[in-house]
């Protein structure tokens, strides 16, 4: 059974594993202990619960909380678990704790190369808004973002 739920500190070291393998074009590198405490910032955590009582954590998301608006700051999913609807299930969440706040716009930036994601939010009904020149920057050069985003019709 998959479970979505608020991340916790205790996973955290699993969380950085997928951050590690997961991202191919931008290395965020989260301080995930200082953004648990960002009053603005909401971390949730989709696991992997077994018969057994073993869990799993195979993916994450966070999120800003703005006034009227919410950034998804990082989604990532372990590579063996993608492509069987996880984000999705994270998106879900996303969409109710926008809901439950009153948020109907939800956007982000994704690095241009990564097809794979922009994909997923246009499987997801996010809409390209423009790009952003120069956004990430790091030793490899300087690459553009590419913006989406999606209006939310019942918040
Ligand atoms: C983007 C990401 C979060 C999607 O998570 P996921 O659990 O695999 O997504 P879902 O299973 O809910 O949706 C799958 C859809 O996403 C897109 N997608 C995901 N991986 C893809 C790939 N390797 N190639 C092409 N499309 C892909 C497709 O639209 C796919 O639908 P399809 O299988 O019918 O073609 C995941 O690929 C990931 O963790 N990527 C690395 C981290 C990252 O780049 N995050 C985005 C930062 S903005």
């Amino acid at each position: 059974m998959i479970k979505i739920r608020n991340m916790k500190n205790i996973d955290i070291k699993l969380v950085k594993e997928i951050e590690s393998t997961s991202f191919k074009y931008n290395s965020p590198d989260i301080n995930f202990e200082k953004e648990l405490n960002n009053q603005f910032a909401k971390y949730i955590v989709a696991e992997d619960v077994q018969q057994s009582g073993q869990s799993s954590i195979i993916g994450f998301a966070g999120i800003w909380i703005f006034k009227d608006e919410i950034h998804i700051a990082q989604i990532a999913i372990y590579p063996d678990w993608q492509r069987i609807g996880i984000g999705w299930q994270l998106l879900n969440k996303i969409y109710q704790i926008a809901n439950s706040i009153g948020n109907k716009k939800i956007y982000l930036e994704v690095h241009e190369d990564n097809e794979e994601a922009i994909k997923f939010y246009l499987k997801n009904k996010f809409n390209i808004t423009g790009k952003k020149h120069k956004y990430y920057q790091n030793i490899t050069g300087n690459n553009d973002a590419v913006t989406m985003e999606k209006l939310l019709l019942c918040a």
